[in-house]
């Protein structure tokens, strides 16, 4: 049984009904007494990342969001594609961490919300090994939620079967990021 945990949750979508978010709160919804799993909700508030702001002037929501990040033991990373891209907010939040300490080795299980956008899942395992985080491929899953009502999306997420996918992905990171911790 490993200690506790915390995780935090990034959500390319900023939208309210967001299909990405609703994945990540299932997640957060299944998550065992010893993993804690905070969704982010700071992407909205970066400014526009600048690198003249780094040295002495970080914003105050990235100071904020890279705190967030080194508490974290895992981070867990939902994303819709925009125009064959990484969402802008998504990738701006990355660039205020590229030059930073708080990312690198950090373990990251990437899921999707979509049985679409793969420009963007490989863009963003580009900057992502780019960044040198560990990603966790044998966690990532997808869970098609496109278009799908609230209604449909809960009855979605509360099917046994799909329900059982997350549980074992969620399972799998947090045994892999206790073999990472062990191993250090
Ligand atoms: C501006 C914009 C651009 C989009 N571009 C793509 C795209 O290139 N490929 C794709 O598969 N879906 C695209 N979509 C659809 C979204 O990726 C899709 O609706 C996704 O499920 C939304 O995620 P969310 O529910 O978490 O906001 C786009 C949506 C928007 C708003």
């Amino acid at each position: 049984m490993p200690g506790p945990l915390f995780l935090y949750a990034i959500c390319g979508s900023l939208r309210k009904a967001s299909s990405n978010r609703a994945l990540l709160e299932a997640l957060h919804d299944l998550a065992p007494p010893e993993v804690t799993i905070e969704i982010c909700d700071l992407l909205g508030d970066l400014p526009i990342f600048n690198p003249d702001r780094e040295a002495r002037d970080m914003p105050a929501s990235a100071l904020a969001l890279a705190a967030k990040i080194r508490a974290a033991d895992g981070l867990i990373i939902s994303s819709p594609e925009y125009a064959h891209g990484v969402p802008g907010g998504l990738k701006n939040a990355l660039d205020w961490l590229v030059s930073r300490d708080e990312i690198p080795h950090k373990p990251v299980m990437l899921v999707h919300a979509s049985h679409r956008g793969d420009f963007a899942l490989d863009a963003l395992t580009e900057v992502l090994k780019t960044m040198s985080v560990r990603l966790v491929e044998e966690t990532s899953f997808r869970i098609n939620l496109l278009g799908k009502t609230p209604e449909q999306r809960q009855a979605i997420l509360a099917d046994p079967e799909i329900r059982a996918i997350l549980v074992e992905n969620l399972q799998r990171f947090v045994q892999a990021i206790t073999w990472i911790e062990t191993a250090r």
